[in-house]
């Protein structure tokens, strides 16, 4: 990190998050987004070509199929907003599309350094795309692009890729949705890449990986915990756990304490008491129907021009136009 007061101050909010989380009763919490630091986010890329989790390679599917098409139903577009870069494969292949008809810029926001540094090397040879990256949190980043970037004319396209909407509650999705859409002008377009619902073992079985990978993307986040915040976690004594909620439609992951025990945070000024069995809820994946998806973007005022879909591993890409 550059500047060592802001580096502080996002050192001491990735406290604070945490000592509210781990403090919650009666079911204790840490923030899905703290999962990807530079060990995180590398597991998470062995997880996207894990058989057993299909999300990210299904995505990648529609988007070879169906880019030049989104490129023909938003012939217009000049500023390529997307939230989260991800290792850029998707991404390429809707950025040729676009930039075959004329210039365009890409704006990246990613509050990684090194995920915004990888992906300007992937993307950064592209012919006709100038790339600027945004270290920026989703909305934040977004309202800067449009401030700075957007001159009169330009048509804007924002990209939510890989169902990472579904780290979001249900309500908190539509209002985030929401959000995105008061930052755009009518006539943008929003593409919205979503997971559907399907069998509940399958989901087990992608987010619980027999070779064990998943597992230790959860249990890195005590890691971190332990190298930035100065905790004393003993990551053999916590277990992964998926399960599956039926009443949200959602996908759980769980850290399980083995025994009793207390861990101190330094940073975060507590000690957290753990009894055996107890479990941090890590994060919640939310799965969708076609129409659930088309009903979010209606209530935050988009209207669905398109929606692709994979049947090998059941996803959705939905291309909405701002109302
Ligand atoms: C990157 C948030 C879409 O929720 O499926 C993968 C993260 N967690 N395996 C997801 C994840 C466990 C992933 N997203």
């Amino acid at each position: 990190m550059a500047h060592p007061v802001l580096a502080d101050r996002i050192r001491s909010a990735f406290a604070e998050d945490v000592r509210l989380g781990l403090t919650r009763s009666p079911q204790k919490e840490l923030p899905s987004k703290y999962l990807y630091d530079d060990v995180g986010s590398a597991l998470f890329d062995v997880i996207t070509v894990l058989p057993e989790y299909g999300v990210t390679r299904a995505e990648e599917r529609v988007l070879m199929a169906h880019a030049g098409d989104l490129a023909r139903l938003v012939p217009d577009a000049t500023l390529v907003a997307e939230l989260g870069s991800g290792s850029g494969r998707k991404t390429r292949r809707i950025l040729d599309a676009l930039s075959t008809r004329r210039r365009i810029t890409y704006c990246p926001i990613e509050i990684s350094p090194a995920a915004l540094a990888q992906c300007e090397r992937a993307l950064g040879d592209l012919e006709r795309v100038d790339i600027a990256g945004y270290q920026n949190e989703y909305l934040d980043g977004l309202k800067r692009i449009v401030e700075e970037r957007r001159r009169t004319g330009d048509r804007l396209l924002v990209m939510f890729l890989g169902s990472t909407i579904g780290n979001f509650r249900r309500l908190a999705a539509a209002h985030f949705l929401r959000d995105i859409r008061h930052l755009m002008r009518p006539g943008d377009a929003l593409i919205l890449g979503a997971d559907l619902l399907k069998p509940e073992a399958v989901l087990v079985n992608a987010y619980d990986d027999p070779a064990g990978v998943t597992a230790a993307f959860n249990l890195n986040l005590l890691g971190r915990l332990n190298r930035e915040l100065g905790a004393n976690f003993d990551l053999r004594e916590f277990e992964h756990e998926a399960r599956f909620d039926p009443v949200a439609g959602a996908i759980e992951m769980h850290l399980r304490s083995r025994r009793d025990q207390t861990v101190t945070i330094e940073a975060a000024g507590c000690a957290i008491e753990f009894a055996e069995g107890e479990t941090i809820w890590t994060e919640a994946s939310h799965k969708y129907t076609r129409d659930d998806i088309v009903q979010m973007g209606d209530v935050a005022g988009f209207s669905l021009t398109a929606q692709w879909t994979d049947t090998e591993w059941p996803f959705a890409e939905s291309l909405f136009i701002a109302r």
